[in-house]
C-alpha cells in the first residue's frame, strides 16, 4: 500500500517536474490569417469588426472579453499549450508585443482579413500582405532582442500556423456582386490559392520551415451563411459545403506542389472541415454540441433556428 502510494506521488512529482522544466517543442509560434485565430489585433483597429465585448470571453476565469472572437480559449491557443507554451504569443498590436514577450512569437492575425487582400479593405482590417510586413518587421525587432544567430534560429525552427479564406467567401465573395458575378466559386478559389502561393513563398524567403495550414471549415454549416442563404431551411447550406470541399481540394494540391519545389519546407494541411462537419451534422455523436461565437446576434439566430 505504502509503496503503491509513494509511486504515485512520486510519479506525480516527476509530471510536475517534467512539465516545469520541458522546454516547448519549438522555440516560438507565429500565427496569420482572420477571425479564427485573431487574438486582439483588431481591437486596435478603426474597424467594426471586433470582440470586445461581452459575452466574448465569458467562459475565462475573468470572464472578460480579450478581442478573440470566442467564449473563450481559440484552437490556437490550445495548439500553444500543447507545444508546451505557458500562453500564448502576443497580438502583434497589443501593447504585450514588446521585448521578451516577442520570444515565443507573434500573433498577426485579423478578423475580416482573407488571401484576398480586398476583404480586409472593406472592413478595415490587416491584409494578409500586411500582416507579412508586420512579420517582415518583427524580425528585426527579434534581432535586437535575441541577437542575430538566436533570430536566426529562432526563425527557422519555429512553427508557423495560417487560418484563411472564410472571410473571403463569407464577408466578401458571397455577398458581393463584384465578385460573385464575375467569378465563378472555382475561379475565386484560384485567385485566393494564387494570393496564398506568394504567401508561403514570401515566409520560406524570409526563412520559414515549419508550416501548417487549415482548410476552410465547412462554410456552408457558419450560422450566418444559414441564416442568409438557408432559405427558410435549418440545413447546411451544400452550395457553400461543396465550395469549401473544392477549394480544400485545391489548396492540396497546392500546397503538395510548394512543398515539393521549396526544399527544406514541411508545409502540413490541417484538416478542420470533417472534425467541424461532424459536430454540426452529428452533435450526439460528438458529447455536447458547441460552437465558437462568431457573433453574438447570430448565435441567438442559430440557436433560435435549431432550437438549441
Ligand atoms: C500580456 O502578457 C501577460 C504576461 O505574458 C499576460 O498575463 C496578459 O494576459 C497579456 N495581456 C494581454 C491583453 O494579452
Ligand atoms: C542566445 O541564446 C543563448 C542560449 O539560449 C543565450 O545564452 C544568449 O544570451 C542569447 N543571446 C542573446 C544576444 O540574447
Ligand atoms: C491531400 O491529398 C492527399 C493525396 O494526394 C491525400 O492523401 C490527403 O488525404 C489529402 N489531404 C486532405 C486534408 O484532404
Amino acid at each position: 500500500m505504502k509503496l503503491s502510494s509513494f509511486f504515485a506521488i512520486f510519479t506525480v512529482v516527476l509530471c510536475r517536474l517534467g512539465t516545469i522544466n520541458s522546454q516547448p517543442l519549438v522555440p516560438a509560434l507565429f500565427i496569420f490569417g482572420d477571425s479564427v485565430v485573431d487574438v486582439g489585433n483588431n481591437n486596435n483597429l478603426e474597424t467594426i469588426v471586433k470582440a470586445n465585448f461581452p459575452p466574448y470571453g465569458r467562459d475565462f476565469v475573468n470572464h472578460k472579453p480579450t478581442g478573440r472572437f470566442c467564449n473563450g480559449k481559440l484552437a490556437s491557443d490550445f495548439t500553444a499549450e500543447n507545444l508546451g507554451f505557458t500562453s500564448s504569443p502576443p497580438a502583434y498590436l497589443s501593447k504585450n508585443a514588446t521585448g521578451k514577450n516577442l520570444l515565443i512569437g507573434a500573433n498577426f492575425a485579423s478578423a475580416s482579413s482573407g488571401y484576398y487582400d480586398e476583404t480586409a479593405k472593406i472592413y478595415n482590417t490587416i491584409p494578409l500582405s500586411q500582416q507579412v510586413e508586420f512579420y517582415k518587421d518583427y524580425q528585426k525587432k527579434l534581432v535586437g532582442i535575441a541577437g542575430k544567430s538566436n533570430a536566426s534560429s529562432i526563425i527557422s525552427g519555429s512553427v508557423y500556423l495560417i487560418s484563411d479564406g472564410s472571410s473571403d467567401f463569407v464577408q466578401n465573395y458571397y455577398i458581393n456582386p463584384l465578385l460573385y458575378k464575375v467569378y465563378t466559386t472555382d475561379q475565386f478559389s484560384d485567385i485566393l490559392l494564387q494570393s496564398y502561393t506568394k504567401f508561403i513563398q514570401e515566409l520560406y524567403k524570409l526563412g520559414a520551415r515549419k508550416i501548417g495550414v487549415t482548410t476552410l471549415p465547412p462554410l456552408g454549416c457558419v450560422p450566418a451563411v444559414i441564416t442568409i442563404f438557408g432559405e427558410d431551411s435549418n440545413e447546411c447550406v451544400q452550395k457553400a459545403n461543396k465550395a469549401a470541399i473544392s477549394f480544400n481540394n485545391k489548396l492540396n494540391a497546392t500546397s503538395q506542389n510548394l512543398q515539393s519545389k521549396l526544399s527544406g519546407l514541411n508545409l502540413v494541411l490541417l484538416d478542420i472541415y470533417q472534425p467541424l462537419y461532424d459536430l454540426v451534422t452529428k452533435p450526439s455523436d460528438n458529447g455536447k454540441l458547441s460552437i465558437s461565437i462568431q457573433d453574438p446576434q447570430l448565435l441567438h439566430t442559430f440557436r433560435k433556428t435549431r432550437n438549441l
